[in-house]
């Protein structure tokens, strides 16, 4: 029951010598090319490997990373468990990377960068954080420790998911009316949506027609869901005010690409997560351990939704 790290090996060093430690009944191997297929019981991966179909008694397909539209699901027998990466490192991580962004909005970052490189002194007029709302699209693992992440600054909150939820201090929403009322009041809007066939080209110019005028956003979900000409656009009319962008399709962009030199968007080159090896080593080596307690892994993608 081998597991194989289909990975960079400097993670994979580190996996190594948790699974030796945490786990030596499965052999662990980086090696694809002299492992024996039938043995492979666990393979994590960023994206399905062309020849997946030579192990044919694989049982659980993880992802290295949180997110799983790159598997292209229908690749997968069926019979294959999916299980994308839920481990503190990442969450952390897009903790840090939402609220530098929000803050930087939030205290026009973008504007005064602006002013500086035009020899501008000058305040720019700065709403208190009681009277800056967030909404953040996706109330999954990352949404939700976001916001919780957020809680202390006193903006308003909210949230949007596709099924309802309550999380104590988050004004919750779900569905189609709710997305357009926690749109008509986001002066932030986040996107941590996982990239589905609901959510590509989710950020178009309807969507930014409902925000209300100044606007931000903050995108760290997935580039298909962004319809660059349309923030462009909506960045350039002054209806939206600023956007801190992490991701893009394609990536990296094309140079020449309007983004790379907007003076409302700040770009980062799809950094604000980072799967963590140490943390995401344990985090795999308790999922095969709950698997083989019965229980499903954490993590454990439905294919019906897509994520
Ligand atoms: P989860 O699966 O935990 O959460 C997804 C959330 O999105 C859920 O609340 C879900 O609703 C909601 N959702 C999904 N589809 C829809 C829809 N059609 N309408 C409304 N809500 C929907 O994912 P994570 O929070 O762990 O991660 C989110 C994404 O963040 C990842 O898929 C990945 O693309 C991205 N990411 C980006 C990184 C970066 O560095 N930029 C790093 C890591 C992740 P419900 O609660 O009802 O299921
Ligand atoms: C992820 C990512 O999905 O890095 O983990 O985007």
């Amino acid at each position: 029951m081998t597991f194989l790290f289909n990975s960079d090996a400097r993670r994979g060093a580190i996996f190594a010598e948790a699974f030796a430690r945490e786990l030596p009944d499965v052999p662990f191997t980086m090696d694809a090319a002299t492992v024996d297929p039938d043995a492979v019981r666990y393979l994590i991966s960023w994206t399905v490997p062309d020849n997946l179909g030579r192990y044919r008694n694989l049982e659980i397909l993880f992802s290295i990373g949180a997110g799983v539209d790159q598997f292209h699901l229908d690749a997968v027998s069926a019979n294959v468990k999916i299980v994308r990466m839920v481990e503190e490192g990442i969450v952390r991580m897009m903790q840090e990377y939402v609220t530098l962004a929000v803050l930087a909005l939030h205290r026009n970052l973008p504007g005064y960068l602006a002013q500086q490189r035009a020899g501008e002194w000058a305040d720019i007029a700065q709403p208190q954080a009681g009277s800056r709302r967030l909404g953040v699209l996706g109330l999954g693992q990352l949404g939700q420790a976001v916001l919780d992440r957020l809680k202390p600054f006193g903006f308003p909150l909210a949230g949007w998911s596709r099924s309802p939820r309550q999380i104590e201090g988050i004004s919750c929403h779900h569905g189609e009316l709710g997305l357009k009322e926690m749109l008509a009041a986001s002066d932030i809007l986040v996107c941590l949506l996982p990239l589905t066939e609901d959510t590509r080209g989710f950020l178009e110019a309807e969507l930014f027609a409902k925000l209300p005028k100044g606007a931000a956003l903050v995108h760290t979900g997935r580039g298909a869901q962004l319809d660059h000409e349309a923030l462009v656009a909506a960045l350039d009319s002054g209806h939206l005010s600023a956007a801190m962008i992490d991701v893009t399709d394609p990536e990296p962009l094309p140079a020449g690409h309007r983004f790379w030199s907007h003076p409302k968007i700040i770009l980062t080159p799809h950094v604000a997560s980072v799967t963590q090896p140490a943390t995401a080593a344990r985090a795999v080596i308790e999922n095969i351990r709950r698997y083989r307690a019965g229980l499903d892994p954490i993590g454990l993608v439905d294919r019906s939704r897509g994520y």
